[in-house]
């Protein structure tokens, strides 16, 4: 497979034909029913991100999401964590993604799971999110900002949509000590399309937009899991190119190129 558009910051760097029908597949070969399946479950297949359910999880914790809070999930993509944060903490979930073919998938699976009723999906660019002011309780977001340049107006975004004493809950990888980050990474073919910064820099961004710090791991670290399922959706996406990308993944961790932080921020 040719590696993924490497010349645009857009959804065609993420977009691949035919994904609901490769989940689709993907769901029978792990021997999975999505009437019964539980989000845990599907993980391999619609959790995008490192740590998989994991990682959702510690993040839920450390932001204390609760029933009827009403979350949104930017960058999204195939609903997975929004689908966890649904039936295992009782949110309310819209989710907010720019491609197109993600929102369609997730939208799929989220129906012939039953879930409709607590997670949407709606279109549009985290740097414009369309939505009114003081909306949402909690904006939550996984792995989704390693393209975007412009992070002080992503954050004051964020800051906008959240109600007085809402939170942003993140995991997001930064850069390490060792320097630049070994390419291809699943976010990027080329340094330009690298917009990830420190775990400092993001921490004085997040803080410049007037959020206030209430947990901030600069430095997290979710094992793989011991058992590499036979079909994840990092496959699915990069197809044969995913080789290349593990092996820079491996040597960015090595040497300390690439981390990931963990943060949860109160908007006052
Ligand atoms: C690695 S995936 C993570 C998906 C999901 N957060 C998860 O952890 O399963 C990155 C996602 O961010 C989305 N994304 C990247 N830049 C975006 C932007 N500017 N606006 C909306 N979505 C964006 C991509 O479409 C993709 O779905």
């Amino acid at each position: 497979m040719a590696p993924p558009d490497s010349t645009t910051l857009s959804p065609t760097h993420w977009s691949r034909p035919h994904l609901s029908e490769a989940l689709l597949e993907a769901v029978a070969t792990l021997g999975l029913d999505l009437q019964s399946a539980t989000p845990e479950a599907m993980a391999p297949l619609d959790q995008f991100h490192g740590g998989a359910h994991e990682a959702t999880r510690a993040l839920a914790r450390h932001a204390g999401i609760q029933a009827g809070m009403r979350v949104l999930d930017v960058g999204g993509g195939f609903g997975g964590p929004a689908r966890m944060l649904a039936v295992e903490y009782g949110a309310q979930v819209t989710v907010l993604d720019f491609t197109a073919d993600y929102l369609h998938a997730g939208a799929m699976l989220t129906e012939r799971m039953g879930l409709s009723q607590q997670v949407t999906f709606h279109h549009g660019n985290a740097l414009d999110v369309p939505f009114p002011d003081g909306s949402f309780d909690v904006v939550w977001t996984q792995n989704s900002g390693m393209q975007i340049a412009d992070k002080a107006r992503l954050y004051r975004g964020y800051f906008r949509v959240l109600r007085a004493g809402g939170r942003l809950a993140q995991l997001e990888p930064v850069l390490g000590v060792g320097q630049p980050p070994y390419l291809p990474l699943m976010w990027a073919n080329t340094p330009e399309q690298n917009q990830v910064v420190t775990a400092e820099t993001l921490h004085a961004v997040i803080g410049a937009a007037g959020f206030v710090e209430y947990h901030w791991e600069p430095n997290i670290h979710f094992p793989d899991p011991p058992v590499r399922p036979v079909v994840t959706i990092q496959r699915l996406v990069m197809g044969e190119y995913l080789q290349t990308i593990q092996e820079a993944r491996l040597r960015n961790e090595a040497e300390d190129r690439l981390r990931s932080v963990l943060g949860v921020f109160i908007r006052p």
